[in-house]
């Protein structure tokens, strides 16, 4: 007999979710709840709330590690990151995010580091950012049985050509263009795609067109499915929060009143209490003064 609760054995025992699951859910019209996930408690958790994906962003550059922008985060720190989210999820699909120079600049290093997520990270799929310019690496990866999960509209390893963190895809030419590079991700055989800040009604279009789901960050509700940075919707990241962002929690301020009653504790000697500490048996106790008297 299991000892938890019914809801959590329905999310334990959940079937697990595939890059054909993704496909599926779309012909149903199911919408695809997607988040970010960086450690392993956060994982566990996404993953009995029922998540279909967990995606390791390279975001984690921002919310966890404290940099700037993404562009600084490497292979190894995301295997980290992905190994932990491994460790965490079972019925979730797993998506690593290819960092800022790992699938630029040839062919064969995208393979290999590609691979690298699978079979170092734990990861079932990667994701990588940009269009036409990205069709090699994402056939040749693809071509290594690794499936691939596209990135357009705004694209935050691209920030320095973008000139900021932009809505993309705003006049007709380049919402024209986006729409061009979805097609082409779906025909090079991307199982899914995130549309990164770009307007809702373009989102739509391009989610109507793709047989393939799409997942919208900031990129409104016709979309087939959603993900936003956990670290958001948490209220943990204190930098800034973006406009399409629904804060479910605010855990920021949360934890600084955690940590402010704790100090105020330790300083007032009223933790640890008495229920906190261990227990000597008085003559053992009686024993060691004997000794040391001796
Ligand atoms: O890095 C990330 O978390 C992402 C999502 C915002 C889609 O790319």
């Amino acid at each position: 007999m299991s000892t938890l609760p019914p809801n959590l054995i329905a999310q334990t025992t959940r079937k697990k979710i595939t890059t054909l699951a993704f496909r599926q859910k779309k012909e149903r019209g199911e919408p695809i709840a997607v988040l970010t996930g960086y450690d392993y408690p956060t994982a566990l958790a996404l993953d009995q709330a029922g998540i279909d994906a967990i995606l390791v962003g390279d975001s984690l550059g921002m919310v966890v590690l404290g940099y700037e922008n993404t562009l600084p985060v490497t292979v190894d720190e995301m295997l980290h990151h992905c190994r932990a989210v491994a460790r965490g999820a079972r019925a979730a699909l797993l998506i690593g995010d290819m960092p800022f120079m790992s699938y630029q600049v040839s062919t064969e290093e995208a393979i290999r580091n590609a691979g690298r997520f699978l079979q170092q990270g734990g990861m079932q799929a990667v994701k990588l950012e940009g269009g036409r310019e990205r069709l090699h690496a994402i056939r040749a990866i693809l071509g290594a049985g690794i499936p691939v999960m596209g990135h357009l509209g705004l694209t935050p390893q691209s920030v320095n050509l973008l000139g900021g963190f932009r809505p993309q895809g705003r006049t007709a030419v380049t919402a024209e263009r986006l729409l061009e590079d979805a097609l082409l991700l779906e025909e090079a055989g991307c199982f899914s795609l995130v549309l990164e800040s770009v307007p809702a009604r373009l989102a739509e279009m391009v989610s109507k067109r793709l047989t393939i789901p799409t997942i919208g960050i900031g990129a409104g509700a016709g979309c087939d499915g959603q993900v936003l940075v956990t670290h958001d919707l948490l209220g943990l990241f204190d930098r800034f929060t973006p406009k399409f962002v629904r804060k479910y929690a605010d855990l920021h301020t949360e934890m600084q009143s955690a940590f402010t009653a704790y100090i105020a504790d330790v300083q007032g000697h009223t933790f640890p209490a008495q229920e906190h500490t261990v227990e000597m048996p008085d003559e053992e106790w009686e024993a060691l003064l004997h000794n040391l008297n001796r």
